[in-house]
């Protein structure tokens, strides 16, 4: 079965064809990154007139790669929510038609839920139930997982998200967008000694990312930092957000009594997190799982595979498909 994938939560336009829910025969993204870098962050408005642009070409794009024909798809899958309002409605405006003229069903698709199925695309074989954290520019959740349509929410950010606070830091420290990758460059060759801390929250497996960045900006103030500053910054930073990451889903494991911890979203492409995770993973006899690093970020590989999944468990959507922002 040939499931094709549309994603346009936020300012990446992705579809791919997958089939069987597990073969990732084309994963296309088309960025609008460039046109935002100059704000700082995501501008909601450019964003969607960039979908908007782009979609047809990068549907056309994914089913060329895939060496299939239009008429060969079976599903169109799409990610419904959470994510930016008219980013989504031009994902899902666009399925709606392609499933219409073709007369294939339509399936809408949560985001977080699908980059937590990204980890069933590395062709390894998982076994439910486990614990999942998705940590992404939106979100920071814990979710236990007892089947692809029985996924409860065991925690989440009360302020930031784990993401969004990496973007924040890096422009406190005038690095410029999207902070991660760039955080985490710097931090490579940084010393972790100041000492910086996740606020604890009320309830134990919530997270909490606004004091941390509060902290950083008292500390750099409106100093000119030199470099070796910013970079020790950047470790610290960086260790004490992995350490709350770490100490909550250690706990989830422990509260479920599973020894499966799957990974996913943006700042799962992060090697000091994914070294340290893996190598606290070993002490305790865990196994843990990470998507590529190409299928930590947002793409439609994961939107195909989950949407095949629950289309198999008898999911569908009509027409009426809207936008769902929870
Ligand atoms: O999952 P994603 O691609 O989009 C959302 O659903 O939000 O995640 C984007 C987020 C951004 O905040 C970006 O700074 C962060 O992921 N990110 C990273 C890294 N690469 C991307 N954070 C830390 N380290 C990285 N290497
Ligand atoms: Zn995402």
């Amino acid at each position: 079965m040939y499931v094709l994938g549309i994603e346009t939560s936020c300012d990446e336009t992705a579809a791919s064809i997958v089939k069987d829910g597990e073969a990732v025969l084309s994963n296309v993204v088309s960025s609008s990154l460039k046109e935002h870098k100059k704000y700082g962050g995501v501008v909601p408005e450019i964003a969607s007139r960039m979908h908007l642009e782009s979609i047809t070409g990068v549907v056309d794009c994914s089913i060329k790669e895939a060496k299939i024909k239009l008429e060969n798809i079976n599903l169109v899958s799409v990610t419904c929510g959470p994510g930016l309002a008219g980013s989504l409605l031009v994902g899902i405006s666009f399925a709606k038609s392609l499933s219409l003229g073709l007369g294939v069903s339509l399936l809408g698709v949560n985001h977080l839920h699908s980059h937590i199925y990204a980890n069933f695309l590395n062709g390894e074989y998982l076994s439910l139930p486990f614990v999942a954290l998705v940590v992404s520019g939106g979100h920071t959740t814990l979710f236990y997982v007892k089947d692809f349509d029985k996924i409860d929410v065991l925690g989440a950010t009360c302020d930031d998200a784990c993401g969004e606070a990496f973007d924040k830091v890096a422009k406190i420290l005038r690095l410029g967008y999207p902070g991660g990758p760039l955080i985490e460059r710097l931090a490579k060759s940084g010393n972790p000694k100041m000492q910086f801390s996740c606020s604890n929250t009320k309830e134990p497996l919530d997270f909490s990312f606004s004091g941390i960045k509060t902290a950083v900006l008292y500390l750099v103030h409106s100093k000119r930092l030199t470099v070796n500053e910013k970079k020790d910054i950047a470790a610290s930073f960086q260790e004490a957000v992995i350490d709350t990451l770490i100490k909550k889903s250690l706990l989830a494991c422990k509260l479920k009594k599973t020894k499966r911890l799957v990974i996913g979203g943006g700042v799962a492409a992060n090697n000091r997190l994914r070294e340290r995770f893996y190598s606290e993973a070993e002490k305790r006899g865990l196994n843990i799982y990470f998507p590529s690093r190409e299928l930590c970020m947002d793409n439609a590989a994961m939107v195909a595979g989950l949407g095949y999944q629950l289309f198999n468990k008898g999911y569908k959507s009509g027409l009426d498909l809207n936008i769902d922002l929870n």
